[in-house]
């Protein structure tokens, strides 16, 4: 049965209530966006589930929505504002259980058990060349950049209508000749590590509001892709970029290394830190296993939160885990560490974080200092035998 007949169908109730709702939904952004019909996805990655997000009258929608809907593909769901499956004084009670009633209602529909903003680190990996509905701006531009898949930058709704459907509408990202760079930028010089990375996806988000290239990057290592993607999620509206595109495909603009300095300037406070924030996007496991490493045998010198993706954590080894605990460190599952206001929680006014995407939040929701890091540097400064 072709997409079009299904959604037909779908909106005439032929496939349920949820269905109906679904189609609708798609069918009005279909029409907005000029789509050329619906294609056909192999996963969705729903946002907005964070109750400081949607509050009540989202707890209630979700509620009623779950007792009818049930996903039709592989979906996962992003971070929330307070653990779901991990008991922690520091949230209360009141707001642990509303949370944890809008994650029962998504894991009622069919997502998967855990709350991540990388679902590509093993929650939910679709193929390279496969079409997807994900929200969470910063696995979007991951998605399309990196793993090659094809999604557009959908919000909490569209990707659960789609995850409802299994269809999307064909527009944007979806379609080829939309992925094609306007512009390339150039660096002539070598950048290592995540501050620079979210330097270079500010600098992009600020520049253009246009799909670039990126000449000069090709040994640029996952973890600063991640750093990266996420930056150009925050900071600019494009939903990609291209790593290493051919020199004929737009115009080449250069980046010198002093622009680079200055846009570090623009994300990075100079306040003595209270703590450390590790984790926007959420770790991997090859960025926890790094760190707990560097960690081994000693201690963190101020309070230190890392905010993990569940899947990664399963992957270390039990000495692993355990030189992370014993250094101090808080370890987070689920939660977002920029969007349940942690810092603000615990009362800090000043924090230490290596993510441009936590620069931004935290500084613009809660007004909190953010100086940036490496994580390399962090450890050297504040982790002591
Ligand atoms: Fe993830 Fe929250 Fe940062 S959803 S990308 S940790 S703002």
């Amino acid at each position: 049965m072709s997409a079009e007949k299904y959604i037909d169908d779908a909106l005439k109730g032929e496939h349920g209530e949820a269905a109906m709702i679904a189609a609708k939904v798609l069918v009005a952004i279909e029409k907005a966006s000029r789509s050329k019909g619906f294609i056909k996805i192999s996963s969705a990655h729903i946002s907005g589930i964070n109750y400081h997000n949607i509050g009540d009258a989202g707890l209630e929608l979700l509620k009623d929505i779950s007792k009818v809907a049930r996903f039709s593909v592989p979906t996962s769901i992003n971070p929330c504002g307070a653990p779901v499956l991990e008991t922690d004084k520091t949230f209360s009670k009141e707001l642990v259980e509303k949370q944890k009633a809008i994650y029962d209602a998504f894991i009622k529909m069919g997502a998967k058990n855990s709350c991540t903003c990388v679902p590509y680190e093993g929650l939910n990996v679709p193929k390279r060349g496969e079409h997807v509905s994900w929200a969470e701006s910063s696995a979007v531009v991951y998605g399309n950049s990196v793993l090659g898949i094809y999604t557009n930058k959908e919000g909490g709704l569209s990707a659960l209508a789609s995850a409802i459907l299994g269809f999307t509408p064909y527009y944007g990202m979806h379609v080829d000749e939309n992925r094609k760079p306007k512009k390339i930028i150039q660096l002539h010089f070598q950048i290592n590590g995540n501050v620079k990375y979210g330097a270079l996806g500010y600098f992009i988000g600020k520049f253009t509001k246009d799909i670039v290239g990126i000449m000069g990057i090709a040994s640029a290592k996952k973890g600063e892709l991640k750093a990266l993607s996420a930056s150009i999620g925050t900071y600019g509206p494009q939903p990609m970029f291209v790593i290493e595109p051919r020199v004929d495909e737009a115009e080449i603009v250069p980046l010198e290394k002093n622009q680079l300095d200055e846009a570090v300037s623009k994300i990075s406070d100079e306040a003595e830190p209270q703590a450390i924030v590790l984790g926007c996007p959420f770790l991997s496991a090859e960025e926890v296993k790094k760190l707990a490493d560097l960690v081994r045998g000693k201690r963190f010198d101020i309070p230190t939160y890392l905010f993990i993706d569940r899947t990664s954590f399963n992957e270390l080894s039990q000495e692993e885990k355990e030189a992370l605990q014993a250094s101090g460190a808080k370890l987070y599952f689920d939660v977002c560490p920029t969007l349940s206001y942690l810092p603000e929680t615990f009362g800090y006014t000043n924090v230490l974080s290596n993510s441009a995407k936590h620069y931004f939040y935290t500084k613009h929701q809660s007004n909190i200092k953010v100086k940036l890091m490496d994580v390399e540097e962090i450890v050297d400064k504040h982790v002591k035998k």
